[in-house]
């Protein structure tokens, strides 16, 4: 059973794989995605070793100058998804958006380097990467956090992943939608136009595209002018953690600067988070920087906090929270409270479970021992998928697969929870 799926999921990898760079899934996502591609480097690791690096190595061949990775790199030509090239408009040789994405890229390069068979290459590869990777979180706060506070805020909701977030409805009103030039959407023939984020929402990520096409990508200017700043716990629960391990992979292999930054830098962004604790719901709480205002909106990105190296106190209360979500819940974590009035079963970030998400949490959740719910979160990724195949996410009530079909990182983090199981047997 376990063999067969972990073939599966290595199938799955393999029919994405564009030789240098995986697609998230074929049609939907035509082109290398940033979070994507570093999760599912995971994946490649437990049986090509090369391959896992390459992947990484690709997405930081399209750095930008300025430190940034950005959210797509537009390898190929495909007019199957929008928006595409010509409207982020960014000037780059090679295509690629304007913005980024969470920054898991430091996390996994250490995790496969730890785990790494062929140590000689890991060694080599890693330390090729860490000055990259080092520059993105530097870029971080200089750009994302301007005034210092410790926390980078995102500046549009595709920054985060969780596009359609429930955290960001009242943010998103202030956005407007004048002057947003005519397009058709594209995802809504790959997928279900009901799992997917709204049309009016669409508008608005437009919008914000054209505001800071309009401004020439210039990062300098973009936190400032953009409408749209918030500081999400769980992005910045991915760049914390990713600092920690990029601190240890630079002692490891000697470069005692990087080691030393990179701890400064996630060490006053862990005291920062105190800041996004909720009391009244037991975790963590988006910001909104443009009003200066906790946002009372308990959605998932408060529990994926649980991924960096917060206090234990809090470890153990998003431990708790989650057992309450299970209660209205057949599967676990969904992305937003079932029981909140906003929750909607099968649309993409406002409700449905993504095995990213939930390999994130109990990842965490086992560092601070915790790991009864961990072990309970990751066989639920494990009981998904033998109910409805690698999807892109999954009702939480009815375990419906949603949105693309026979992806990526959802494969890959099958391959990680089963072969970790494996070997703590
Ligand atoms: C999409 O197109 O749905 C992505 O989430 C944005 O990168």
């Amino acid at each position: 059973m376990t063999q067969q799926m972990i073939d599966q999921a290595k199938s799955v990898m393999r029919k994405n794989d564009r030789g240098s760079y995986t697609v998230p899934t074929h049609g939907l996502y035509p082109f290398q995605w940033n979070w994507d591609s570093a999760l599912c480097a995971l994946g490649f690791a437990h049986f090509d070793e090369p391959r896992a690096w390459t992947e990484i190595e690709t997405l930081f061949a399209h750095q930008w100058e300025d430190g940034m990775v950005p959210h797509i790199i537009f390898h190929q030509m495909d007019d199957g998804y929008f928006p595409g090239p010509d409207v982020w408009a960014t000037g780059r040789t090679v295509p690629t958006s304007g913005i980024t994405q969470p920054p898991v890229a430091g996390f996994a390069a250490r995790r496969i380097f730890d785990r790494a068979r062929d140590k000689a290459l890991a060694a080599s590869k890693a330390r090729a990467l860490l000055p990259r990777i080092h520059a993105w979180h530097q870029w971080f706060f200089a750009n994302r956090d301007p005034k210092g506070t410790g926390l980078v805020a995102i500046i549009h909701p595709w920054e985060s992943g969780r596009d359609n977030s429930v955290d960001w409805d009242a943010a998103f009103e202030r956005v407007p939608t004048e002057g947003v030039q005519p397009f058709t959407r594209r995802d809504t023939s790959h997928a279900n136009p009901a799992h997917r984020p709204t049309d009016e929402q669409y508008k608005r990520y437009i919008w914000l595209v054209q505001k800071f096409r309009s401004l020439g990508w210039d990062n300098a200017q973009l936190h400032d002018a953009s409408p749209f700043q918030i500081v999400d716990p769980g992005f910045n629960a991915i760049l914390i953690r990713s600092c920690v391990d990029l601190a240890d992979l630079a002692e490891t292999l000697g470069e005692s600067e990087i080691a030393t930054q990179s701890r400064a830098m996630a060490n006053k962004a862990i005291a920062a988070m105190e800041s996004l604790w909720s009391n009244q719901h037991g975790q963590y709480l988006c910001y909104d920087r443009a009003i200066g205002a906790l946002v009372d909106s308990a959605s998932i990105g408060g529990i994926l906090a649980a991924f960096a190296p917060i206090p234990g106190a809090r470890a153990k209360a998003i431990s708790d929270r989650i057992e309450v979500l299970a209660k209205s819940c057949n599967y676990l974590v969904p992305s937003h409270d079932p029981t909140a009035p906003e929750f909607d079963a099968l649309r993409y970030w406002r409700g449905p479970i993504w095995l990213i998400v939930n390999y994130m949490i109990a990842d965490g959740l086992e560092r601070a021992g915790r790991t009864v719910m961990a072990d309970r979160i990751n066989r639920d990724c494990l009981r998904l998928i033998e109910q409805s195949g690698f999807a892109e996410y999954y009702g939480a009530i009815n375990a419906e697969a949603c949105g693309g079909d026979a992806f990526t990182w959802t494969a890959a983090m099958v391959i990680e929870i089963l072969s970790a199981q494996e070997i703590a047997a």
